[in-house]
């Protein structure tokens, strides 16, 4: 049931409504590189105009500049973007239906309004404009922040944000670092703490199996969990085994030789598994959970989204529940609990995310950085798949913030 409970409180939240307050015109102008602050609307971008191929990527000079609308919120350079394979996804229409409502609920726009579109889930950069509630970020403070799909992305010179959705970048990191951790570790901390109850005091000598530990999500899971003293099992391919025991794994299934599911049902039950890869693994990962136990599977690869893009919003949301009831209920009499996993937007997450980092008990995974003029083979980079950490694209360069 709180699962349900759960689901609800995310979709009325999906659905909440904002009405702009304040509207502070900010005029800033750029080129790459070379941004000065004055009277202008326009900033760098890549963008696409309509949803498909790599080919829709489009660089442009002559993207909107972002405006303050709400008194929360503040204006970020963008000194590093990472990718996530939802940029991938959301490139080709992924989620469409869904976003387009969030971002015009009251449908007054036509279809397609959201173009041109700019992707980039990750943001690190500097405070460049706070709107006037905003107490806890100054003009020039170096954040990091994930940013909620429905929004403007990070390939950008600038963006606009929510202060809620923005946090004080680690000091140990430099920018392209620190732009390879808030979207996965905002998913994995919404996963495994809102959704799967852990936390860094009820970790010890838990048994945590994590599916897919090689990629963004799960390289961070691995060090967030290791960092909660909780004993971690990961699969992934072999050759990425040194790579995954390096992040802190303390035990390795290659699912490339012979059926995963027989080699992990020989180990010791888990408290909680995170499925990143989906697919077929619901239909036997529940059975290595400890029944009666409190256990729980959350899976971060959901229809939720397709189910909307295919049935329109209202018989997607219906599908959506009935699909995670169902699952519920069928591994709650077998004394385990099923669960969808999602990202959620979170500046206090990415503030106790931060004090970790700082502490070193989390170190930033970029596995490739590409320039700005580069991101089309960034994007090729992505669809390849097979991910050691994150990829990042680097925008603009320290000492650009006059
Ligand atoms: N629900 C949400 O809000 C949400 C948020 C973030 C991410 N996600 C989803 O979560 C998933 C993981 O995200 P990510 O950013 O970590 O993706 P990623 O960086 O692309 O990593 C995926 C990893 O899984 C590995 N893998 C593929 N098939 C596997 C298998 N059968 N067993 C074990 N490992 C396998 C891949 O390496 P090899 O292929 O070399 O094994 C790769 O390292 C994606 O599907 C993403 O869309 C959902």
């Amino acid at each position: 049931m709180s699962h349900l409970r759960h689901f609800v409180c995310s979709w009325r939240l999906f659905r909440h409504i904002k009405v702009p307050r304040v509207s502070t015109a900010v005029c800033c102008h750029g080129s790459p590189n070379s941004t000065t602050k004055r009277s202008m609307t326009v900033m760098p971008a890549w963008v696409i105009d309509k949803y498909g191929s790599n080919d829709e990527l489009r660089f442009t000079r002559n993207a909107s500049f972002p405006v303050i609308n709400y008194p929360n919120e503040v204006i970020v350079r963008v000194h590093s973007a990472g990718l996530n394979p939802l940029d991938v996804s959301m490139r080709g229409g992924y989620g469409a239906a869904s976003l387009s409502i969030k971002r015009d609920p009251l449908n007054i726009k036509q279809s397609g309004s959201e173009f041109p579109l700019i992707l980039g889930r990750d943001a690190s950069g500097v405070i460049m404009e706070c709107g006037l509630d905003v107490k806890h970020f100054r003009e020039r403070d170096e954040v990091w922040a994930a940013i909620p799909p429905w929004k403007q992305g990070s390939l950008a010179e600038f963006v606009v944000l929510s202060a809620n959705e923005v946090s004080h970048k680690p000091k140990s990191l430099s920018h392209v670092e620190a732009a390879a951790v808030p979207y996965v570790a905002a998913t994995a901390w919404s996963a495994l703490v809102n959704t799967g109850g852990l936390c860094k005091d009820n970790c010890a000598n838990k048994r945590i199996l994590i599916l897919g530990g090689s990629g963004g999500v799960g390289t961070f899971a691995i060090q967030m969990l290791k960092a909660w003293g909780a004993h971690v099992t990961v699969t992934c391919s072999e050759n990425a085994e040194l790579f995954v025991r390096g992040l802190g794994a303390d035990h390795m299934v290659d699912y490339t030789v012979g059926p995963v599911e027989e080699q992990l049902a020989a180990l010791e039950k888990f408290d909680l598994i995170l499925d990143n890869v989906g697919g077929d693994m619901e239909r036997w990962a529940l059975n290595l959970l400890k029944p009666w136990c409190g256990a729980k599977f959350v899976t971060l690869v959901t229809p939720f989204l397709q189910n909307t893009d295919r049935l329109g919003i209202a018989d997607g949301m219906m599908q959506n529940v009935a699909t995670v009831a169902t699952k519920a209920l069928k591994h709650l009499v077998k004394g385990v609990h099923y669960r969808w996993g999602f990202f959620v937007a979170s500046g206090p997450a990415l503030d106790e995310i931060s004090e970790m980092v700082d502490a070193g008990q989390i170190r930033a995974v970029v596995e490739d950085t590409f320039s700005f003029s580069q991101v089309p083979q960034a994007f090729e980079k992505m669809e390849k798949g097979h991910a050691r950490g994150k990829t990042v694209v680097q925008i603009s360069k320290e000492g650009d913030d006059s």
